[in-house]
């Protein structure tokens, strides 16, 4: 894992944008893995700029997102659909059939599932930008899930509903259930590119550095990419050497 450890998240959001603007130069045809969360806010941003200043254009790339929590429509508020294209895919010229989201509602769970993974199979996708949770988790791989595992319905870890409770009106609105590109989907990205900002990350990132790679914290497996650039501010970098 290359290891990059910014002043600030705007230093963060700019390094981070610098390896997708470099991407998307070289091939601007590639295949973006997007994540959502608070961490790649300021990437998106910086990436709009890039866009309104006709440094890229978005109009040949295609997206996969990792996740979506079930029983949300694309309209609603806290949807993952409705986050992306208020962050990021309203304001450049990416083409709506180019977007890929699982689908939080239309079929039964497993049926999204599996309609997700199938596309999953032949996206190829060039870099995936992944943040991290508390407890490890990627995606929504909460600890414990397989590292074979690919797209599933996840029930959400305490932990996790709690950390996302912010953006609704009461824990009690927080899916219970989302669907989630697996592990073994992540780890088919040609290059990875984890984020974190802040100080409650890390002790997080001093697990992912230092400790083994194991299934309980789903981030560990990683290490076993062979491209993975992590980017974290000084904060989040403040437990290790
Ligand atoms: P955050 O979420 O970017 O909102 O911290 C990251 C995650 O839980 O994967």
């Amino acid at each position: 894992m290359r290891i990059i450890i910014a002043q600030d998240y705007q230093e963060l959001s700019d390094r981070a944008s610098r390896i997708i603007v470099g991407l998307i130069t070289e091939k601007p045809d590639a295949v973006l893995g997007l994540a959502t969360g608070s961490t790649p806010i300021g990437l998106y941003q910086k990436l709009i700029e890039k866009y309104r200043e006709k440094v890229l254009s978005f109009e040949k790339i295609k997206t996969f997102n990792l996740d979506e929590y079930y029983g949300l429509s694309p309209e609603h508020p806290q949807s993952y659909h409705y986050f992306m294209r208020k962050q990021l895919f309203d304001h450049v010229d990416i083409k709506p059939e180019s977007i890929n989201i699982p689908r939080g509602v239309g079929a039964e769970p497993e049926v999204l599932c599996q309609e997700y993974n199938e596309k999953l199979k032949t996206a190829n996708i060039d870099l995936q930008v992944l943040g991290i949770g508390n407890n490890g988790h990627i995606g929504f791989n909460e600890p414990g899930t397989s590292f074979n595992q690919e797209t599933f319905v996840v029930e959400l870890a305490a932990e996790t509903r709690e950390a996302n409770k912010r953006f609704f009106s009461s824990i009690d609105e927080v899916p219970r259930h989302a669907i989630t590109m697996g592990i073994k989907n992540i780890m088919e990205a040609k290059k990875i590119l984890l984020l974190a900002s802040g100080v409650s990350k890390a002790p997080a990132i001093k697990r992912l550095i230092y400790g083994p790679i194991s299934e309980e914290f789903p981030a560990s497996v990683l290490k076993n990419h062979p491209d993975v650039t992590v980017i974290l501010d000084r904060e989040a970098a403040s437990m290790i050497k």
